[in-house]
C-alpha cells in the first residue's frame, strides 16, 4: 500500500456564508511529492489545506493517506487533527511567545509524554535539520523572521508527519530571502522525502518548488498538472492568465481537420494552429475561438513579409523602452497583444510571425 495522500470529492460550504468555499475538489498528491495550491486570494486554497488538517470539516467529501482515512462524510468520520500525524506551518508561524525555540519544538513530544532523552534528541535533529541548533534557548522575539519560519518548520516536522501542510508559510519574509527560502525548503523536503501541500498564490514560487501544481479560483480546481504542463498547456483562460498570458486572439475556427485548424481574424487573416497533445479539445467548424498567444516566442519582423504563413499585421498602441529592449502593446483585429523586441520598430505598424509554438489552445 502506497502513502498517497487522495482528496476525493471535497466541498465546503460556511454556514455564514451562501456561496461554497470550495466544490468537488479532487487531488492526489504522490507519496513523497510537493504539490501546490495556487491560486488568488479568497479561491479555496486555504480551506481545502484545513479540511486536510482537520481544522474545518468539509461538508462533503474523502481525505486519506493510502487506507489511512481521516475523513470521509459519507461515513461521518471527521478525525481530530491531533490524529492525523500531519505537520502543518501557517504564514504567522503561529510560534508560543513565552516558549523557548526547544520548547516550542518540543511541544507535542511533551503531550504525547516522550521519555525525555528521546524528546532532548528528537528536537535537536529537528532543529539541526533546519540549521537552528544554536539558538535552541531564544524566545521568537529574539529571531528574524526568516529564523522563526525555520522553527516552525521544525516544530512540524518533529513528529515525523506522515504529510506537511505549509499555508504561505514564505509571505511574510522580504523578497531576497523568500527566494533562497525556496530553495532551501525545497531542498529539505526532498532530504525528507516527505509528501508535503503547499498554498501560495504567487506563482513563481509554485512554478520553483512544485512536483504538481493545482491552480483553483472560485472553489474550483482548474487544472492539476506538472508545471511544464501549466506552463505550455494552461487548460483555460483563467490558467493562462494568471500564469502570466496575457496576450489573446479571437477569431473563427474553420477547416477543421484532425488535428489542424485555421483561426480567421476579423481582418481575414489566417492563422494555423495545432492540437498537438492536447487531444481531449473538441473543436467545432464556424465556432469563435479565442487562443492564447506567448509572446516571448513571437516574431516581430521588421521588414513586412506578410506572404509569410502565420504572418499577422498590428498597429502599434504603445511603446515602452525598457534598456535592453523595446516593449510594445499592439492591436490585430483578433485582439491586442504584449510583445518585446530589441529593436525599436519605425512606424506605427509591425507584422509578427506567430510559430505554433508561441499559440495555445484554452479549453474554456
Ligand atoms: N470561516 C469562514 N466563514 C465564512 N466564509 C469563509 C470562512 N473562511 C473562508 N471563507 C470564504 O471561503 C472562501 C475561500 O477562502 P480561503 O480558503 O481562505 O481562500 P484562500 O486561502 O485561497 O485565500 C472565501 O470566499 C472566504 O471568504
Ligand atoms: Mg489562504
Amino acid at each position: 500500500m502506497n502513502n498517497d495522500l487522495i482528496i476525493e470529492g471535497l466541498t465546503k460550504q460556511f454556514v455564514t456564508s451562501n456561496s461554497v468555499a470550495i466544490a468537488d475538489v479532487n487531488i492526489t498528491v504522490k507519496e513523497g511529492t510537493f504539490t501546490t495550491l495556487l491560486g488568488p486570494s479568497g479561491c479555496g486554497k486555504s480551506t481545502t489545506l484545513n479540511c486536510v488538517a482537520g481544522l474545518e470539516q468539509p461538508t462533503a467529501g474523502s481525505i486519506r493517506v493510502g487506507d489511512f482515512v481521516m475523513t470521509d462524510t459519507a461515513r461521518d468520520l471527521i478525525l481530530p487533527p491531533e490524529q492525523r500525524h500531519l505537520g502543518m506551518v501557517f504564514q504567522s508561524y503561529a510560534l508560543w511567545p513565552h516558549m523557548k525555540v526547544f520548547d516550542n519544538v518540543a511541544f507535542a513530544l511533551k503531550l504525547q509524554k516522550r521519555p525525555s532523552d528521546e524528546i532532548k534528541q528528537r528536537v535537536q535533529e529537528s532543529l539541526a535539520l533546519v540549521g537552528l541548533e544554536e539558538l535552541a534557548d531564544r524566545y521568537p522575539f529574539q529571531l528574524s523572521g526568516g529564523q522563526q519560519q525555520r522553527v516552525a518548520l521544525a516544530r512540524a516536522v518533529v513528529s515525523r508527519p506522515k504529510v506537511l501542510l505549509l499555508d504561505e508559510p514564505l509571505s511574510n519574509l522580504d523578497a531576497k530571502i523568500r527566494e533562497s527560502a525556496r530553495i532551501w525548503l525545497r531542498g529539505l523536503q526532498q532530504q525528507l522525502g516527505i509528501t508535503t501541500v503547499y498554498v501560495t498564490h504567487d506563482q513563481s514560487e509554485a512554478f520553483a518548488m512544485s512536483d504538481m501544481i493545482a491552480v483553483m479560483s472560485m472553489g474550483k480546481l482548474q487544472q492539476y498538472a506538472p508545471p511544464e504542463e501549466i506552463y505550455e498547456r494552461p487548460a483555460n483562460r483563467f490558467v493562462a492568465e494568471f500564469i502570466g498570458v496575457t496576450s489573446f486572439i479571437t477569431g473563427i475556427l474553420q477547416n477543421v481537420d484532425g488535428k489542424k485548424a485555421t483561426l480567421k481574424l476579423a481582418s481575414g487573416e489566417l492563422l494555423n494552429i495545432r492540437k498537438e497533445n492536447k487531444s481531449d479539445y473538441v473543436w467545432k467548424e464556424g465556432e469563435q475561438t479565442a487562443v492564447a498567444i506567448r509572446s516571448e516566442r513571437v516574431e516581430v519582423l521588421t521588414e513586412g513579409a506578410s506572404e509569410r504563413e502565420n504572418t499577422v499585421k498590428a498597429q502599434i498602441t504603445t511603446r515602452t523602452y525598457l534598456g535592453s529592449k523595446w516593449q510594445y502593446t499592439v492591436e490585430t483585429s483578433g485582439g491586442s497583444l504584449r510583445l518585446e523586441s530589441t529593436d525599436a520598430i519605425q512606424g506605427d505598424s509591425l507584422f509578427m510571425y506567430l510559430p505554433p509554438d508561441s499559440i495555445i489552445l484554452l479549453a474554456g
